[in-house]
């Protein structure tokens, strides 16, 4: 049973394969955190209140429990404890923001309930559910908070539902669904920082006293942070050391924070924050907050990504709509705004010609849009371009042996557009302010159900009988000047929340609409790489920046908290790639991370380069399965020494590929000694490329890899037991 209640002493235990999370009530009132960690009996942690002179506490419990050190299960502002709190609740009948909720019940159930509106991990026969609910007599509210047992994966989720069942409105003025207090400790904090073309590079920086934090603030989980963090042992590696991973399922502003007190108990709180976000709750209505997730491992920081791995592939990603995932090829890099059905068919049987089995026709087909200044909105093809129309132009692309792809920006306008024109009050705007642009463009008012609702029926009527297999959905600017035409001034705290449900709405109604067709997520590269988008997206344009060498650290980054099975990997035109054949080599084994693709003008290249890319194609179909679904083992951090090394190990060890990646060149020719500790012992193994047999015991010593004197060298080892 992942869940105890135990009603007599107020304890409550949740467990997964292999770890234990404990709270208490402490006086049948306050949840206090008892532990976290891995599953243990040692591990029957009892209530400590460390005694404290200079702080409030309840005449009635004297100093055996002081709010401001205790570790809480769900800390509220302004009621005694004086760190970081996860909630603020406003009482609008006497303006007072003293929030504090008190245990009234707990109960579990199988499974999980659905979050409206809201993209969620899905439970499966295991799945368990606490369900504790507090109250407030002062304002009314009831406060469930869930915290749903995903035991495969080690993952616990925590989310919460707020019911105003007083007679006055509240306001919800911070807002975190997940708070852990960690005890005393040296920890170190693992983020991701970054930009535009340069996503998710990895952060690792000592947790201090005070208060750190991560956040966006600009409508989308953003390239410059990511929602996923985590915390480890100052001297946690690879294999060793205690580390706790946490993340939202969420895309928009959010943030995390991390405040170590003046005990040394380190808070984590991961949430929307407020800044962004603030909602007003009338009598009778209730809302629910996005969820987020946590995980823990005793055995490092790999095994805590391998965790995420395991639950995102498990239980966020859409069921897969084809047997393989499309190798594609995309038009963008090939020709930007400069395409035509002729030579989109034409590049469709070039791709075909290849072994690539999708063709990705991206931005410049419809409405004006022949350069970033226009057409944004206007979702119909332009018959200039496609004078027989998008369905026979299709139907065409796939008589070439390929699926087909297209790009979309349904959340964007570029004001040179009929849709703005017709509907200016459509779009993200604050009273009075001037418009700012960003690549020309500006942001619908996805929080108006309206434009959701006419952005279906545009797609419909652009869409409906073109036989569609991939979208390509991006969104390509941030969001200022945040307010909505269509919310009362009471509700403007809500418009960025809104507009991700508008956002999360389509999505749904794609995946409804068109259930043989998969999307591949972009936001300028990798700005809304997370478990939100994943939920609808079975993988995510990496980035914009399709160099090899910086995508080694991108790709690097990403693993620490993603899956390869989301990661968008295209060889690209880059550094004459195609016709050099070293340099061709080294992109495809950069590239061979995850859902391979192809971006360049394919017209341009020799025969040879197209045969290599049909070896590569196959290459990638020998070992697609165990990139999409294996365990990742990293080896080589590039940011330490410009070399990234991590293999893939198939459940029972029966496979196993290694790809070693150097960025630059080394004219001492460093060896690598490098263990493949997932060999097993006695079994011998074969390596596909070159034929040698290696012993499992040789693998799990360590095999010697040297560097090569020039830089841009990549190479693989598939090996697979006898
Ligand atoms: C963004 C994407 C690119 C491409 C262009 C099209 O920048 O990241 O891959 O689709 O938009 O305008």
């Amino acid at each position: 049973m992942p869940i105890k209640i135990d009603k007599k002493t107020g304890r409550i235990t949740l467990k997964t394969r292999r770890t234990m999370y404990v709270m208490e009530m402490k006086y049948g009132k306050y949840p206090v955190h008892l532990y976290y960690g891995k599953l243990s009996p040692k591990a029957d942690a009892e209530y400590k209140c460390p005694l404290y002179s200079f702080a409030p506490y309840y005449e009635e419990y004297g100093w055996e429990y002081f709010p401001d050190v205790v570790m809480s299960e769900y800390p509220f502002f302004g009621s005694g404890d004086f760190r970081a709190s996860a909630m603020k609740l406003r009482h609008l009948g006497n303006g007072n923001d003293t929030t504090l909720f008190t245990f009234r019940s707990a109960r579990k159930f199988r499974g999980r309930k659905a979050l409206p509106g809201l993209p969620f991990a899905e439970a499966d026969r295991h799945t368990e559910t606490l369900e504790l609910t507090l109250n407030d007599d002062v304002t009314g509210c009831l406060l469930k908070l869930y915290y749903t047992v995903f035991k495969d994966c080690d993952v616990i989720s925590r989310y919460f539902i707020l019911e105003n069942k007083g007679d006055c409105a509240v306001r919800l003025e911070k807002t975190m669904m997940l708070a852990l207090d960690i005890p005393k400790g040296d920890y170190d904090l693992l983020t991701f920082t970054g930009g535009h073309c340069c996503e998710r590079s990895l952060q690792r920086t000592p947790v201090m006293r005070g208060n750190q934090s991560i956040f966006s603030r600009r409508g989308a989980s953003s390239h410059h942070f990511n929602p996923f963090m985590m915390i480890a042992d100052r001297k946690a590696t690879e294999e060793r050391g205690n580390a706790y991973g946490f993340n939202l399922v969420y895309s928009g502003s959010f943030l995390n924070e991390i405040e170590t007190d003046q005990t040394g108990t380190t808070r984590v709180l991961t949430g929307l924050g407020s800044e962004c976000f603030n909602w007003l709750l009338e009598p009778g209505e209730s809302f629910t907050s996005p969820e987020a997730v946590m995980s823990f491992s005793s055995d490092g920081i790999g095994q805590v990504s391998r965790n995420m791995h395991r639950f995102v592939r498990n239980h966020i990603l859409p069921p897969e709509p084809f047997e393989n995932r499309p190798v594609v090829l995309n038009s963008w890099e090939a020709f930007y705004f400069n395409i035509d059905a002729k030579l989109m068919t034409e590049f469709a049987a070039e791709a075909a010609k290849c072994g690539m089995d999708t063709v990705v026709m991206d931005d410049g087909w419809f409405g004006k849009r022949v350069n970033d200044h226009a057409g944004l909105g206007d979702w119909y093809e332009n018959p200039d371009r496609f004078p027989e129309g998008l369905k026979k132009f299709a139907e065409e692309v796939k008589a070439q042996g390929v699926k087909f792809g297209i790009w979309i920006e349904p959340e964007m306008v570029n004001p040179d557009s009929d849709l703005f024109r017709a509907h200016p009050e459509w779009c993200i705007r604050a009273p009075g302010r001037e418009l700012m642009v960003s690549r020309s463009q500006l942001v619908l008012d996805m929080a108006n159900g309206e434009v959701v609702e006419y952005l279906k029926r545009s797609f419909k009527k652009v869409f409906d009988g073109v036989p569609i297999d991939y979208f390509k959905w991006d969104m390509n600017r941030h969001m200022c000047e945040v307010g909505s035409p269509a919310l009362p001034p009471e509700r403007q705290g809500e418009v960025a929340y809104r507009y991700m449900l508008g956002v999360y709405e389509l999505f749904r109604w794609f995946n409804e609409q068109y259930p043989n067709a998969m999307i591949e997520n972009c936001s300028g590269g990798g700005g809304r790489y997370d478990l939100g988008m994943m939920k609808y997206s079975s993988q995510i344009w990496t980035s914009d920046n399709t160099g090899p060498v910086r995508r080694t650290y991108i790709q690097h980054g990403s693993s620490f908290g993603y899956p390869a099975a989301v990661m968008s990997c295209h060889v690209s035109n880059h550094h004459d790639a195609c016709e050099d054949p070293r340099m061709r080599e080294f992109l495809f084994r950069v590239a061979l991370n995850g859902p391979l693709g192809y971006e360049f003008n394919i017209f341009k290249v020799s025969d040879d380069a197209k045969e290599a890319f049909k070896k590569q194609v196959a290459e990638f179909r020998r070992c697609e399965k165990l990139i999409m679904t294996g365990d990742l083992y990293r080896l080589l951090d590039p940011n330490k020494c410009g070399k990234y090394c991590y293999y893939f190990a198939s459940e029972n060890s029966k496979e196993i590929l290694l790809t070693f990646a150097q960025n630059f060149d080394d004219p001492r020719r460093t060896v690598h000694k490098l263990k493949i500790s997932k060999a097993l012992q006695n079994a011998v193994y074969t390596d596909l490329l070159s034929g040698k047999e290696y012993s499992g015991e040789e693998l799990r010593r360590g095999i010697e890899i040297e560097s090569s004197e020039q830089g841009n060298y990549a190479m693989t080892l598939h090996l697979v037991r006898k």
